[in-house]
Order: C-alpha cells, then sequence, then structure tokens
C-alpha cells in the first residue's frame, strides 16, 4: 500500500494485492489476492475487487461493488453502489480508432459512468464515456461503445452491440446477438428480438475524401435506426439505415424493413409490407 493511501482497519488486502497513491479503502472492502487499484481511486465500503483485477487511477467504485476475477477498470470510471461485475469485463476502455473514423470525437472521452445495482456480464467490454442505467444489465460477452447512453432497467443481452453514440431508453429489451449501429435511437420499452440488425450507411463505407484526398469525416453520414416507445422487432429482422419503427408498431421475424413504419401497425416480409393494426391489447396503454 503506498504511504498516502487510506485503508479502514476493516479492509482486507489479499496477498500480493496493490494499493497506489491517494486512494482510498473503505471499511469492509475487500481486495482480493493480487488485485491492484492504482492512485486516487476510491473502494466503497464493502465493495470486492476480484483477483487480479486492475483498477486503473482515478476510479470511484460505490459500497457493495463486486468486481470479478480479472475485470480490468480504465481511468475515471465510476461504478455505483451494488453493481456487479463479472469476471474479464473490461470498463471504460478507451477506443483506439481508424484514421478518419466516423466515430472519432472531437472532444477527449469522459470516464464511462455506470449505475447503481447494474449488471455488467463476464467477458463484457464497455468503453469510455459510455452511461449504463441503474438496475440495467448488460449481458455476457456483450459490447457497448463509447458515448452511448442507456437507460435504467434496461436488459443488453448476451453478445449484443450497443454502437456509439446510441441512445437507449429504459425498460428496453435487447435480446441476443443483437447489433444496435451508431446514431440510433431506442426508446422506452423497445423489444429487439435475437438477432436483430440494424444498420446506418447506404455507401457501404466508400469515403468522401476531401482536398488532400484524405478520408473527410464531415462527408460521412450515418444515419441508424429510430424505434419508438413501446415498438417490438422480430427476430432477424434487417432495418435499413434511418427507418423509423413507430411507437407500439411490430415488425415481424425476418422481415426486412426499408420505409418507415407507422405506429401501431404490424409489418411482415422483405420487403416489409403493412399487414394490419396490432390489436389493442398489445398496445403499451
Ligand atoms: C408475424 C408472426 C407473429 C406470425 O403472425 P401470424 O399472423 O400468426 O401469421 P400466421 O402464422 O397466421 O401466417 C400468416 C401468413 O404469413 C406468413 N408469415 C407468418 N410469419 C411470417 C414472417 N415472419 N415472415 C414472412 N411471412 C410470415 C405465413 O407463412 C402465412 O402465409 P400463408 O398465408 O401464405 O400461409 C410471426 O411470424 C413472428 O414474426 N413472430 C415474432 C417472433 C419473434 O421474433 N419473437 C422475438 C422473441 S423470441
Amino acid at each position: 500500500m503506498h504511504p498516502s493511501a487510506t485503508a479502514d482497519e476493516s479492509a482486507v488486502g489479499g496477498a500480493g494485492s496493490i494499493i497506489g497513491a491517494e486512494s482510498r479503502i473503505e471499511r469492509g472492502a475487500r481486495l482480493a489476492p493480487y488485485a491492484l487499484v492504482d492512485s486516487h481511486c476510491v473502494v466503497g465500503e464493502r465493495a470486492i475487487v476480484g483477483s487480479h483485477a486492475v483498477v486503473h487511477h482515478h476510479v470511484t467504485l460505490g459500497a457493495g461493488v463486486q468486481l470479478g476475477a480479472h475485470v480490468v477498470v480504465h481511468p475515471f470510471t465510476t461504478v455505483g453502489a451494488g453493481t456487479v461485475v463479472g469476471d474479464h469485463a473490461v470498463l471504460g476502455k478507451p477506443p483506439r480508432l481508424r484514421v478518419g473514423s466516423a466515430a472519432a470525437s472531437a472532444e477527449p472521452l469522459a470516464g464511462l459512468w455506470v449505475g447503481e445495482d447494474a449488471t455488467i456480464g463476464a467477458h463484457a467490454v464497455v468503453n469510455a464515456a459510455a452511461v449504463v442505467g441503474d438496475r440495467t444489465i448488460v449481458g455476457d460477452q456483450s459490447f457497448v461503445r463509447e458515448r452511448a447512453r442507456i437507460g435504467a432497467d434496461t436488459v443488453v443481452g448476451r453478445g449484443s452491440t450497443v454502437d456509439c453514440d446510441v441512445v437507449v431508453g429504459e425498460h428496453v429489451s435487447i435480446q441476443t446477438d443483437v447489433y444496435v449501429t451508431a446514431h440510433s435511437v431506442v426508446e422506452d420499452h423497445v423489444f429487439l428480438g435475437p438477432g436483430v440488425l440494424t444498420t446506418n450507411d447506404d455507401r457501404m463505407g466508400r469515403r468522401v475524401l476531401d482536398a488532400d484526398g484524405e478520408p473527410d469525416p464531415a462527408g460521412i453520414v450515418l444515419d441508424g435506426a429510430t424505434i419508438r416507445r413501446g415498438a417490438r422487432v422480430g427476430g432477424r429482422a434487417v432495418l435499413v439505415p434511418g427507418v423509423e419503427v413507430g411507437a407500439d408498431a411490430f415488425v415481424a421475424a425476418g422481415a426486412v424493413v426499408t420505409r418507415d413504419v407507422a405506429p401501431g401497425r404490424r409489418v411482415i416480409g422483405v420487403p416489409a409490407r403493412d399487414a394490419g393494426a396490432v390489436p389493442d391489447e398489445d398496445l403499451l396503454d
């Protein structure tokens, strides 16, 4: 333990654990063997840092947080009280982008913020500057990219990706292997079935070049999906760039949605065609 660090006398440091400068380990917290907590961190009351976990500098872990074995938490991440993080998860990862990537931001990325009583699954990766709401579950092996904002009480299923700059609401159910592409909006109470695929680039990577012949990020227009409150999208449906699925609409499994879907309508097929109204009893309120 660094001489400038402080640890409550009831805190436990396992064999080989390391505590960096100015860090504070609160009452009843426990560092498992070989856990590393770098400088300027707070490990809240009763929090557990798993064996071989690496908590980089300026991280705050709330009371009762549990980090599994081999978890890596990057600088300036905040994890709310009661959140549980599975083995090998990576939190607050800074992205490394190719030159000219449309995902680049002018501003430096802030730290990741995870709310209270959330669950981050084993092997999940949640990038810097993302926000994960209270009680939300980010499933095993799933991936949340930088600047994505996920509301409270939402589930991101196993192996799903929420891309950069996506906004996901509250009480959303994103099932297994879903891809929510960059710049999409998913409102409250939406249901995305397994394997739903959204897209955002009709030019499929053909870049606009600037005067020097370099890729011009300003010339790239990415147009994600907009899925309104309470809409449901069936398994393996595909949404082409920029479509809007209206509130309480229903997209059948396997549909390819090429036009906006009006609120409260059902669409089926390839390309998706109107197939009547959603029954009243299936409307949210
Ligand atoms: C749309 C859906 C609800 C079926 O609706 P339905 O009104 O009960 O449809 P029916 O089974 O009566 O079939 C009516 C016709 O539509 C066709 N059809 C049904 N579902 C279809 C689909 N998803 N895509 C294309 N055609 C479909 C049927 O083959 C049938 O055609 P036919 O009249 O030529 O024989 C179902 O296909 C579906 O998409 N469910 C969503 C499941 C899902 O993804 N859940 C996610 C969580 S697991």
